[in-house]
């Protein structure tokens, strides 16, 4: 669906929902999942995309996601949003999103795609006003977005890799460094592995390894624990009073452990440790300490519990809680611009109060909140706040 949905959608000038944003105005897919090729324009409102099941909405949501570092909300394999089936005319991308991005009154044409390199091999790309950007992290640091899927319902009760993806998500927001540093930190561990498994077990070259491992690691495991801080300070300000509990935020590693006992020293005890555990890792075949390994634990502060230890909805408004509060410091520090909200099949897990205090608050953050759900009607008293579309088989119309 191609049109200027801008002018339709937003209506007359309302002072509390206009001012500046940051939203995304204008979509592109081009053979990503169950789009063929689809443009599409809202306002820098919250969006609704209502539909039956299999209509397209993740794959939209999932789209928007990719315009940030890292693999998006469903965490594919970038192949895997190659559409299967008819697709657009050919060309150099094997998918591509493209995005006209409003931040603060100020246009950016944003964009990433999959293309297939001359040796074959797929290259993920990345487009910032027509330039390529070095990688993702240079679109982080334009949009900030957080989201929630169905599958985060069960955040706190699976794997710890869950948790820490979340978490990472939540510091990038406020330091976009953040992707850097843990690529970083990466590399030099995959290259130590290399080198315990297959050897030369050059201790110069080992060294080096493990040095660019603590620095890194400690920068990460210090930027979690300011962001950490500052969302227990803006949870607690929350307090109980909303229709969200408060949770408390703690960071459980040995990486976090050694930065809280050896402040400044803590890369050298961070590299002392890597430097014992030389053996052990080469006959473990990984790599036993450090912030690969941190995990978030999550406590519902007036009932006194572990997350995992409450009920799903208790869960799912525990997420909720961090997000809002995220979302209202990441506002603050930019000037009142709240990141883009994903948040799929999110009407389905509340009840019709909650759902309520949700919708109000991201009017109030004036955050553009992509929600997704099967039933319009859960979006009704959104209508006149919100670009409501209905999707079928991957056709998003404007109601
Ligand atoms: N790579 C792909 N190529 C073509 N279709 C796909 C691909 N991946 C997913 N789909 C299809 O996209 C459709 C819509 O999926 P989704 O966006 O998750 O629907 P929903 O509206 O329920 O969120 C599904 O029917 C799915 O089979
Ligand atoms: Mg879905």
């Amino acid at each position: 669906m191609t049109g200027p949905a801008t002018e339709r959608a937003s209506g007359a000038a309302d002072p509390f929902v206009d001012g500046p944003r940051l939203a995304v105005t204008r979509l592109t897919l081009r053979n990503f999942r169950s789009y063929a090729e689809i443009e599409f324009s809202t306002s820098t409102r919250p969006v609704v995309l209502a539909g039956p099941n299999g209509a397209g909405k993740t794959n939209l949501l999932d789209a928007i996601s990719l315009l940030s570092p890292g693999r998006g909300l469903r965490g594919s394999k970038l192949s895997e949003h190659v559409r299967r089936g008819p697709s657009a005319a050919p060309s150099d991308a094997l998918w591509a999103v493209a995005a006209t991005v409003t931040r603060g009154g100020e246009s950016y044409e944003v964009g990433t795609g999959l293309t297939l390199g001359p040796n074959g091999g797929e290259r993920r790309q990345v487009h910032l006003n027509g330039a390529p950007a070095q990688n993702s992290t240079d679109l982080g640091e334009l949009v900030q977005m957080l989201w929630l899927t169905p599958a985060m319902d069960r955040l706190f009760i699976e794997g710890v890799s869950g948790r820490r993806k979340f978490l990472d998500r939540l510091v990038l927001g406020f330091e976009p460094d953040h992707a850097r540093t843990a690529t970083r930190y990466e590399t030099a561990m995959r290259e130590r592995a290399r080198l315990l498994k297959f050897g030369p077990r050059d201790p110069a070259w080992l060294d080096a390894l493990e040095h660019e491992m603590s620095e890194a690691g400690i920068a990460m495991a210090a930027s979690r624990e300011r962001t950490v801080s500052r969302l227990n300070a803006a949870l607690a300000a929350r307090g109980e009073a909303g229709a969200f509990p408060s949770a408390q935020l703690a960071l459980e590693g040995e990486t976090d452990l050694l930065l809280a006992e050896h402040g400044d020293g803590a890369a050298s005890a961070l590299r002392e440790r890597l430097a014992r555990a030389r053996v052990r890792d080469a006959e473990a075949g990984r790599t036993t300490v450090g912030p690969h390994l941190t995990d978030l634990s999550v406590r519902h502060t007036q009932k006194r519990t572990h997350a995992r230890e409450c009920s799903t909805g208790e869960q799912k408004a525990l997420l909720i809680s961090i997000v809002l509060a995220d979302a209202w410091e990441l506002s603050k520090a930019q000037n009142g611009l709240a990141p883009l909200l994903l948040l799929d099949e999110i009407a389905a897990h509340l009840d019709s109060r909650r759902r309520l205090a949700l919708f109000e608050e991201i009017l109030a953050l004036r955050a553009q909140a992509w929600m997704t759900g099967t039933d319009i009607e859960m979006f009704a008293s959104l209508r006149a706040k919100a670009d409501l579309f209905e999707v079928a088989d991957s056709q998003p119309r404007l109601t």
